[in-house]
């Protein structure tokens, strides 16, 4: 069996209970590497002045770890820069808050050379190499130039635009003819996929070979929606223990009759944390038979504080929470509860558990794990009702949910109160038709569909360049 290499820019390494980090891409790559030889490459997370050109091996079970530091001048270029302060937004349709620089872009392009060099001197001739997110575009375009001919994949956790959004971004050709020297091309949604196939054949002299297939310069990009998923069996397992953590028991027992509503999201904008909560003010001010009736959790780690437009989210938010919490609360009751420290994974599935309305309503999003894992803790007997936004790649899938358009705080609002109001027989009914979904595409799917299809794939001609 082919050894399987993952590269992304942020490693997970199990930690000594054997756990790891509970986060979407570590449980995906968990499942992935089960039963076989793994390397995972990418950054420490370190910085330092003087980083050797050689990763830090670590081994664990089966998994070897190779982890590479950054200089300081790197992370600030590559990662804080160009990554979350350009490509990030315009990925997420925020053209106006997109900043380049064309120093970011060298550090982006450098950094992603580098890890090249360290990687290709790790890798064997039959290794399935699988590169993960925005950070890395270009990382197989600068293996294939050392003249590494194995099979690469891509997974894109976050979104591809349409190409007149992407087009905005200056290095937007150069990325888009990097993602052609992968063999296979993940993306989260169909649209996300139609919008890069058109996005490669507006740009180049490409031929589009079958729906899926791209051609360019000698080349072939399959480029395919492979939504990602949940550990399934993992989350119904968690969500029914009892309430053991501070911050559940808290929380259960302040809400004392009243209904709760959670949103959990990294503090970023496009989670649309402000938006929701004054969709919340709107849901307040409409229903006033409510009032103290309701609490709203939002639970929102704090994300990024170095790059300057992560800061000033951080601040309107807390604006608009005091604003609102002075404005409707009485004494005995805050309308709206909000932290910024992240839990464990079951701790927010108990959480998920007792809320009576799961509020994910992304401005954009490239799948949204939260709505998933909302759904798979419910009590099959009792379930919440789940709010989301039409933006989020779950709502291809999600149709069980009350999908709005968060733009509407109205349209938000109103559907807070269908969700609160909603009868248990139709509750039942919309959570069965989402579980089905999520138990039939689980983790265990999304990692053997992507991985099945990456070693059919023919074996890799040359170089281009
Ligand atoms: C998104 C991205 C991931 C990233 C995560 C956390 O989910 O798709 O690649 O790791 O955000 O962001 P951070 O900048 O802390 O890695």
């Amino acid at each position: 069996m082919a050894r399987l290499v993952v590269v992304s820019n942020r490693v997970s390494i199990p930690d000594p209970t054997g756990k790891g980090s509970a986060g979407g891409l570590a449980v995906a790559l968990r499942e992935a590497f089960q039963g076989q030889d793994g390397l995972w490459f990418g950054w420490s997370g370190k910085v330092s002045a003087h980083p050797s050109a050689e990763p830090r091996m670590i081994d664990k079970g089966h998994v070897r770890y190779a982890l590479m530091d950054l200089t300081a001048t790197d992370r600030r270029e590559y990662y804080s820069g160009f990554a979350n302060r350009a490509l990030w937004p315009v990925m997420h349709y925020r053209i106006g808050l997109s900043e380049f620089s064309r120093a970011d872009y060298a550090g982006y392009l450098r950094v992603n050379r580098t890890f090249a060099g360290a990687l290709a001197r790790l890798i064997r001739p039959d290794d399935l190499i699988w590169v993960h997110d925005y950070h890395l575009i270009p990382l197989a375009a600068e293996l294939r130039a050392l003249g590494l001919a194995n099979r690469i994949g891509y997974f894109r956790h976050i979104p591809w635009p349409a190409p007149e959004v992407v087009g905005t971004l200056p290095g937007s050709q150069d990325l888009l003819r990097a993602i052609t020297d992968y063999d296979l091309v993940g993306v989260q949604t169909a649209r996300d996929a139609d919008n890069l196939r058109r996005g490669i054949l507006q740009e180049f002299d490409a031929a589009q070979r079958t729906a899926d297939v791209i051609a360019l310069d000698g080349r072939q990009a399959r480029v395919k929606g492979f939504p990602i998923a949940i550990d399934m069996s993992g989350f119904e397992q968690a969500a029914p223990r009892p309430a053991t953590h501070r911050l559940l028991k808290q929380t259960v027992a302040s809400l004392g009759s009243r209904s709760l509503i959670i949103g959990v999201d990294r503090l970023d904008y496009s989670k649309g944390i402000p938006e929701r909560m004054e969709a919340f003010e709107r849901f307040l001010i409409s229903n006033p038979d409510q009032r103290g009736r309701v609490t709203y959790l939002q639970i929102a780690p704090t994300s990024r504080s170095e790059v300057p437009e992560y800061a000033a989210l951080s601040r309107t938010v807390s604006e608009t929470l005091g604003r609102i919490n002075g404005a409707h609360g009485e004494p005995g009751w805050v309308p709206i509860h909000y932290v910024t420290s992240a839990y464990p994974r079951s701790v927010l599935a108990g959480l998920y558990r007792i809320a009576r309305v799961g509020l994910v309503t992304p401005m954009r999003d490239g799948m949204n794990l939260v709505a998933k894992e909302y759904v798979a803790a419910q009590d099959p007997e009792d379930p919440g009702v789940l709010v989301l936004s039409k933006f989020a790649g779950a709502a291809e899938q999600l149709g069980g949910a009350l999908i709005v358009n968060p733009n509407d705080k109205f349209e938000v609002a109103e559907a807070i109160n269908a969700a609160l109001h909603m009868d248990q027989a139709e509750r039942i009914a919309r959570w069965q038709r989402m579980m089905d979904l999520l138990r039939r595409y689980d983790i265990a799917w999304w990692t053997n569909a992507f991985l099945k299809e990456l070693a059919g794939q023919r074996k890799t001609s040359k170089a281009r360049r």
